[in-house]
C-alpha cells in the first residue's frame, strides 16, 4: 500500500514536470549579441536614419523599430572593451554613461512611438543624439586612433 502510494505521487510529480516541461519549454539563456565598435555604430546611424524617417512621415511604427534596435543595440567584443578599457582608463564610467543615456533614451522613445506622442519621441529624440554626439566629441578620436595604431 506504501509502495503504490509512492509509486502514484512520484508518477504525479513526474508527470507534472514533463506537461511543464512540454508547456513552458526551457527557454534559451539568452546570449547578449557582441559586435565589433565600427559597424555597431554604422547600425546605429541606420537606426537614427530610420527613426528620423519616421518622425517626418508620422510613421510611428518605423519610430517604434529603430528605437527600439537602438536600446538594445548589441554589446562590443571583448577585444573591442578591452581596446576601450585601456585607451579610456577612469575615464571609462563616462563612456558608460553616454552609452547609458543612449540605451535608456531610446527606450523611452520607443515606448512614446507606441503611444504616438511626437512631442515626447522628439523630447528624448534629442537627448539620444546628445548622447551620440557627447561621446563622440569626448572618445571618438582617441579610441579610432587607438584601433587604427595612429
Ligand atoms: C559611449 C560612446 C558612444 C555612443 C553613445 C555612440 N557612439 Fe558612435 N562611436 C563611438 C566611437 C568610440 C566611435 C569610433 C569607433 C572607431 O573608429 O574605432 C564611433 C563612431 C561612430 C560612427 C562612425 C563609424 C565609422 O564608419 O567610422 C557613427 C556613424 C556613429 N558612431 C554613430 C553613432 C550613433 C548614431 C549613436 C547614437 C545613437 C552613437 N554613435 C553613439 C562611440 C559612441
Amino acid at each position: 500500500m506504501r509502495d503504490s502510494i509512492l509509486i502514484t505521487t512520484i508518477l504525479i510529480v513526474f508527470s507534472i514536470s514533463i506537461m511543464g516541461w512540454v508547456i513552458y519549454p526551457h527557454e534559451k539563456a539568452k546570449q547578449p549579441e557582441t559586435m565589433p565598435l565600427v559597424p555597431m555604430m554604422q547600425q546605429l546611424l541606420i537606426d537614427m536614419q530610420q527613426v528620423d524617417r519616421g518622425i517626418y512621415t508620422e510613421e510611428f511604427s518605423l519610430i517604434k523599430q529603430g528605437a527600439g534596435r537602438i536600446s538594445d543595440h548589441p554589446t562590443m567584443t571583448s577585444e573591442d572593451k578591452k581596446l576601450v578599457k585601456k585607451k579610456l582608463g577612469t575615464e571609462m564610467k563616462q563612456f558608460v554613461e553616454y552609452d547609458m543615456v543612449v540605451h535608456h533614451h531610446a527606450d523611452s522613445m520607443r515606448m512614446a512611438a507606441i503611444q504616438k506622442d511626437m512631442t515626447e519621441v522628439l523630447r528624448h529624440y534629442r537627448i539620444v543624439q546628445q548622447g551620440c554626439v557627447d561621446c563622440h566629441s569626448n572618445f571618438r578620436e582617441s579610441i579610432s586612433s587607438a584601433r587604427t595604431g595612429d
